[in-house]
Order: C-alpha cells, then sequence, then structure tokens
C-alpha cells in the first residue's frame, strides 16, 4: 500500500472525469478550428453555431482544470495535515454535484441556455449550485486543516489561493444592466482566476511537488513561496488593468495596466529559477523522470505562455491593435497550457500510480505523450500567432474588411486542424497510460 491515508483515494474518481473531459475538449477544439479553416453546412451551424461549440471548449477546460485542482487537494491535504480527509462522503457529493452541473450546463448551451459571458457562460441557478459545491469543498478542505491543528505554508498557500478563487466566482453572480461594469467584474473573475488565484495554487503545489520529488528542505522551498505569492499579488492585482485599456474605464489604467502587467513575467520567472535551483544539484535524489520532466516542462511553457505570450501584447502601444483577435487565442492557449493543463498532468502522474499501488511505473509512453502534446500546442500556438499577425495587419493596420482577412487565415488554420489532431494523439495517449498504468520491469507492485 502506498498511500498514507486511505482517504486520499477520493482524488481518483475526480481525476478520472477531469481526463475524459479534457478528451472532449480538445476534440470541441479540432471542431472550431475546423470552422475557420473550412465553410460548415448551414444547417450544422443551425444546429450547433460557433458560440456554442467555443462555450462548450473553453467550459469544458475550465472544469476538467478545477476537477484536477480539487482532487489534487484531496490527495494533498491528508498528507500535509497529517490525518484523513474531514468527510471523504461530501467529497464524493461535491464532485456528484460539480459534473451535474456541468453535464447540465453543456447541454444547456446547444438549446441556447447560457448567460452569454464567455468562460462564465453558466446560467441562473445553475451558477448558484456550483457555489455551493465550492462551498462544500472548502468547508471539507478546511475542517481537515483545521481539525489536524498542523499549518504548513505549503497547504495554507494553497487554502488561500481556492478561497480567493471561491470568493472572485462571486462577482461573476449578479446581473449588472451596464454592459462596462459586467465586463469589469467578469475580469475580475476571469484575470484575477488565472493571473492571481490560480498563480497561488499552482505555486503551492509546485512547491509541494518539489519537496516531494527532491530532497530541498521545506524551509527552503516555503521561504521562496513567500516571495512568490507576494509578487504575484502584487502585480496580478494591479495587472487586472491590462483588460480595462476597452471598457471605458478611466485613462490612468492605461498606465497602471501597462507597467504593473508588464512586471507579471517576474514572479513566473522567479518560479521557474526556484525550482531549477532545487533540481540542479539534486538529481540522484530524484524519484521520477516524468514526473520531473513534466516539472521542468510546465515550468517553460507557463512562462512562455503567460509570461512570454502575455507580454507581447500587453502594453497599450500593442493592445491597440491585437485586442481581440488570433495573438490573444495563441496567448490563451499556450498560457493554459503551460501552466495548468500540464500542473494537472504532472500531479495525476504523481498521484495515480500511488492510488494503483504501483511504486515504479513504466514512463515511456507517458513521455512520448508529454512530447506529442506539448510541441503541437508550441507549434499550434505559432499558426494562431500568424493567423492573428496577419488578422491585425489586414483590418486594423490596412484597415481592410473583416472577410478579406478570414480568406488570409484559412491557411493558418488548416495548419491548426493538424495540429490539433497532432495534439489530441497526445492527449489520448496520456489519458490511456495514466489509466492503464503498468509496473515497470522489476518493480514492485503491492495493492
Ligand atoms: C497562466 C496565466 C495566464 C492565462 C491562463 C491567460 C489566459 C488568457 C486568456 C484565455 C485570455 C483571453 C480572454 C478573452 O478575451 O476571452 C487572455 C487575455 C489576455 N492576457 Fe492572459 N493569461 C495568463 C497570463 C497573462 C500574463 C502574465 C499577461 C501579461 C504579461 C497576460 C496578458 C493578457 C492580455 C493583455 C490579454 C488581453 C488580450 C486582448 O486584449 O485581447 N496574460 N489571457
Ligand atoms: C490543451 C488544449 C487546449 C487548451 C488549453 C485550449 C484553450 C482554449 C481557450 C482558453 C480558448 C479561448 C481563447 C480566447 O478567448 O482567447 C480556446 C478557444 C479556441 N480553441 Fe482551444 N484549447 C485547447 C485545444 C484546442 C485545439 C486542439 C484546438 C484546435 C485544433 C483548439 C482550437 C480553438 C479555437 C479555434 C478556439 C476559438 C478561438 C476564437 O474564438 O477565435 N483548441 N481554446
Ligand atoms: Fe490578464
Amino acid at each position: 500500500m502506498l498511500l498514507n491515508y486511505t482517504s486520499q483515494r477520493v482524488a481518483y474518481p475526480y481525476f478520472v472525469i477531469a481526463l475524459l473531459l479534457f478528451v472532449l475538449q480538445v476534440v470541441v477544439g479540432i471542431w472550431l478550428a475546423l470552422s475557420y479553416a473550412v465553410t460548415i453546412p448551414q444547417w450544422l451551424v443551425d444546429i450547433l453555431p460557433f458560440s456554442t461549440t467555443r462555450a462548450i471548449h473553453t467550459n469544458l477546460l475550465v472544469l476538467w482544470l478545477l476537477l484536477g485542482f480539487m482532487g489534487t487537494t484531496y490527495f494533498m491535504v491528508p498528507e500535509e495535515a497529517e490525518r484523513e480527509i474531514y468527510s471523504p462522503f461530501l467529497a464524493y457529493l461535491q464532485l456528484v454535484l460539480l459534473v451535474g452541473v456541468g453535464v447540465v450546463a453543456l447541454a444547456g448551451f446547444v438549446f441556447g441556455w447560457t448567460k452569454g459571458k464567455p468562460l462564465l457562460e453558466i446560467p441562473f441557478p445553475l451558477d448558484y449550485l456550483v457555489v455551493v459545491g465550492a462551498l462544500i469543498f472548502l468547508f471539507n478542505v478546511g475542517m481537515t486543516i483545521l481539525k489536524a491543528r498542523r499549518w504548513t505554508v505549503v497547504q495554507g498557500s494553497l487554502f488561500g489561493g481556492l478561497v480567493f478563487l471561491a470568493l472572485m466566482y462571486l462577482f461573476n453572480l449578479p446581473f449588472y444592466s451596464n454592459l462596462s461594469i459586467d465586463w469589469y467584474y467578469w475580469w475580475w473573475v476571469i484575470h484575477l482566476w488565472v493571473e492571481g488565484a490560480w498563480e497561488l495554487i499552482a505555486a503551492a503545489l509546485t512547491a509541494w511537488i518539489l519537496i516531494k520529488i527532491t530532497n530541498v528542505p521545506r524551509e527552503l522551498v516555503e521561504r521562496w513561496l513567500y516571495v512568490e505569492l507576494g509578487l504575484f499579488l502584487f502585480t496580478g492585482i494591479a495587472g487586472t488593468g491590462h483588460h480595462y485599456y476597452w471598457l471605458g474605464a478611466p485613462r490612468y489604467w492605461l498606465w497602471v495596466g501597462g507597467i504593473f502587467s508588464a512586471l507579471e513575467p517576474l514572479p513566473i520567472l522567479l518560479m521557474i529559477w526556484d525550482a531549477w535551483h532545487y533540481i540542479r544539484n539534486r538529481r540522484d535524489g530524484l524519484k521520477g523522470r516524468l514526473v520531473f520532466t513534466l516539472a521542468v516542462g510546465m515550468s517553460i511553457l507557463h512562462f512562455v505562455g503567460a509570461g512570454f505570450w502575455g507580454f507581447l501584447h500587453t502594453l497599450p502601444q500593442i493592445n491597440y491593435y491585437t485586442h481581440g483577435s488570433q495573438v490573444t487565442v495563441a496567448h490563451g492557449h499556450i498560457a493554459f497550457f503551460g501552466a495548468y493543463v500540464l500542473l494537472n498532468v504532472m500531479f495525476f502522474y504523481y498521484a495515480i500510480p500511488k492510488l494503483k499501488g504501483l511504486a515504479e511505473f513504466d514512463e515511456r509512453r507517458g513521455t512520448l505523450a508529454f512530447w506529442c502534446m506539448s510541441i503541437a500546442m508550441a507549434l499550434m500556438t505559432l499558426a494562431f500567432s500568424v493567423a492573428g499577425v496577419l488578422q491585425t495587419y489586414i483590418e486594423r493596420v490596412m484597415g481592410l474588411g473583416y472577410m478579406t482577412a478570414q480568406a488570409q487565415m484559412r491557411f493558418w488554420f488548416a495548419i491548426v486542424v493538424v495540429l490539433g489532431l497532432t495534439l489530441l494523439i497526445g492527449v489520448v495517449l496520456t489519458v490511456v497510460d495514466l489509466l492503464t498504468l503498468r509496473p515497470a520491469k522489476a518493480a514492485t507492485v503491492s495493492p
């Protein structure tokens, strides 16, 4: 038995559902790209408009990433708190509730039942059920930590990030009749999630993994974690201003948003430097090569996607041309993939072998899948970016029509389709591998 606490098992169904939704999300992504590359027959568009499939693609992404974070939390907290989860029953109940809401919401989109706000389409009253699910989760995790009376910086930061995440969602609930105000709060959720709360969660989970797979002293990791969290909050909160350029906010936001968001790559860079610092001299102490590969891949692509591709269009002088174009889409893909998809996959590869009682497993398929996914996503980002540059140049510099730009972009979307299929192969390989992990040769297996 490799688990220290039996209640860590509740994580497994979270992981399995997350993985299946991941496959579905990518399949829908390919359909989206196809609708740019070729002309879809009108009768099909009438049944499944682009806005609906886009909502399905992005909501699936958010849903599976959050289920992954929750499962991961349930796996990690018992070890940090050194006790069983407060209530495994509540953990299962919450999973059933959230997946139920997810399925109803996705089906609802097809019938036009949507709030219409990108990424947050889930309509009333389903979004209130999401809040109930989140409260059950926070209560369960909070009680586990409280009962244990064992405070660690890592689990404290994780819990802080999760509370921050849930609080921000509340700004999505009210109906704002003024569209400007509506978008203003929409960004509080979207931006303060991916560049605030989720970064805190990522930093805490990465710190924990580093403590587990290297022999680095916990105090050292924790000290840096404080610095990173402080910097993330400082740059991320004021950096929200890079979304206020276009929604009628006062002019000073151009400055605040531009300057602070341009500083956002710093904490990400610090996180890589920090992780590398721990790992560099401790290769012999490493437990598990694949998890290590994923940690490095994640750090690098996190920086490339969020730090570099984010910086590219964050200054008002550039955003003036690129706003809402395929340049944004390129950044959205590589940032989400590098920072949060790979973070989840890394954790799945850490936790699932333990949940299956495998001390060591055959890492070949997983390693291949990682490279397949990452290379496909990197190239896809480039293809989206070329399409984006064409779009901005033709529409916003030359001032030509929308369809003139689309005609030039089509070729690049055909390439995105091919790369998407390659990515799908990598994703399916990852999922199949994780669900059917095989022991490594000469490894010990215990039930
Ligand atoms: C892991 C972290 C990040 C993720 C997952 C992420 C993801 C996204 C996504 C999905 C959008 C598109 C939202 C929409 O319009 O529908 C977006 C927009 C944007 N992001 Fe990020 N982002 C991250 C970090 C950053 C950072 C660090 C910067 C700046 C250095 C940045 C700069 C921007 C800008 C300027 C936009 C608005 C683009 C526009 O005007 O169309 N992002 N981001
Ligand atoms: C891990 C894999 C993926 C992630 C993390 C992801 C993420 C996202 C995100 C965040 C958006 C919203 C973009 C924005 O508003 O800026 C989006 C939209 C989109 N995705 Fe993906 N996606 C993935 C896979 C795919 C694949 C494989 C394809 C196609 C081959 C694809 C094609 C698209 C398209 C065409 C859109 C719509 C862009 C638009 O509105 O013009 N995605 N995806
Ligand atoms: Fe942002």
